[in-house]
């Protein structure tokens, strides 16, 4: 017999032992929960590929998220879903456009909860692009001005976060300059700094209507294989002025959500994001997994290497379990 000095296993023996020596804690305040905004009244459509997700029209997003705030969610995320799409998606920032419906119909519902507002254009636009597109491609410069107007009018609606999520480069720089230049120097921005071109968001796309018509977004969002080129646009959106940064999808990219919080000082948020969370609801469905468990030890994975902030659609579930102990 080996001489068993060592038996790390003592600390294991019962829950209230596991509990006393646990490492990482997840809280309610750690969430915030997406929603999706569109026209109509009373509309409640669920996404096909995300049970328990729905689009919903600005009185029924109003009553959910009061609900959420009442649960204890901190944060909501706003996506639109506009009537009606054109060339320059001008539905991101019209006066009337659904996600500043929605912005207001919330400030007035749930007062307390912090409003963040997903800053990009590819709801908006008829070709599904996050950006301006000329002869086939997504030009940067043009996409800025664009960018910035939207920030600006979500501001103008009540956010007090805004989130740039179209990866044009020196998006976070226009957009502070411009909500400075309104008067909104109090409302912060949180960048989707490190987003990579994945595979996991296409339920997001049929939640939101918007796949791109050709092509992908490769030519803006990262390639998955790289480390050194996260670092590389967290440090520029640092400079710019981003008050938060965001790595996304989470799971398959906890390497650089740990790098991330090793190298920044700013709180940093992972977006848990469609994909992952359908296929954790699909396999579920089949009774193949226990779906409490695999999204517990999901949301603390990412929460483990480094996130303070989860997005996540889960957000609601998460909550409910951890206030039942
Ligand atoms: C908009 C945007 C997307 C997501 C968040 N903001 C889609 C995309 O880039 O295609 C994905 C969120 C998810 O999959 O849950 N650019």
């Amino acid at each position: 017999m080996a001489d068993l000095f060592h038996r790390p296993r003592r600390l294991r023996r019962t829950e209230t032992m596991r509990a006393l020596v646990r490492e990482t804690r997840l809280a309610p305040e750690d969430f915030i929960l997406p929603l999706f905004a569109c026209a109509g009244e009373k509309v409640r459509r669920e996404i096909p590929s995300m049970p328990g997700v729905h689009n919903l029209s600005v009185d029924e997003i109003a009553r959910e998220a009061a609900a959420a705030a009442e649960l204890g969610v901190k944060g909501i995320m706003l996506f639109g879903l506009p009537e009606a799409k054109d060339e320059a998606g001008s539905g991101a920032y019209h006066e009337r456009g659904i996600v500043q419906q929605a912005v207001r119909a919330i400030r007035d519902s749930a007062p307390g909860l912090v409003i963040v507002t997903d800053t990009c254009l590819c709801e908006y636009t008829s070709h599904g692009h996050c950006g301006v597109v000329r002869d086939g491609e997504v030009l940067n410069d043009p996409s800025l001005e664009l960018l910035a107007r939207t920030a600006v009018s979500q501001a103008e609606a009540g956010a007090d976060v805004v989130a740039p999520s179209a990866m044009m480069d020196g998006q976070v720089g226009a957009i502070r300059e411009a909500l400075d230049d309104a008067g909104f120097d109090q409302v912060a921005i949180l960048a989707y700094a490190v987003k990579y071109a994945s595979g996991f968001y296409g339920p997001f796309r049929e939640a939101a209507d918007s796949a791109p018509a050709f092509g992908d977004r490769r030519a803006y969002q990262m390639d998955a294989a790289n480390t050194r080129e996260a670092m590389r646009e967290a440090e520029l959106d640092y400079a710019e002025g981003a008050d938060m940064l965001m790595v996304k999808p989470a799971t398959c990219f906890l390497d650089i959500l740990k790098t991330l919080r090793e190298e920044f000082d700013l709180p940093i948020a992972a977006y848990h994001v469609s994909g992952e969370y359908a296929m954790i609801k699909a396999a579920a469905q089949n009774g193949w997994i226990d779906e409490e468990r695999v999204m517990m030890e999901t949301l603390t994975s990412i929460k483990r290497a480094g996130a303070d902030i989860i997005l996540t659609y889960y957000a609601r579930d998460a909550i409910k379990l951890l206030r039942a102990g």
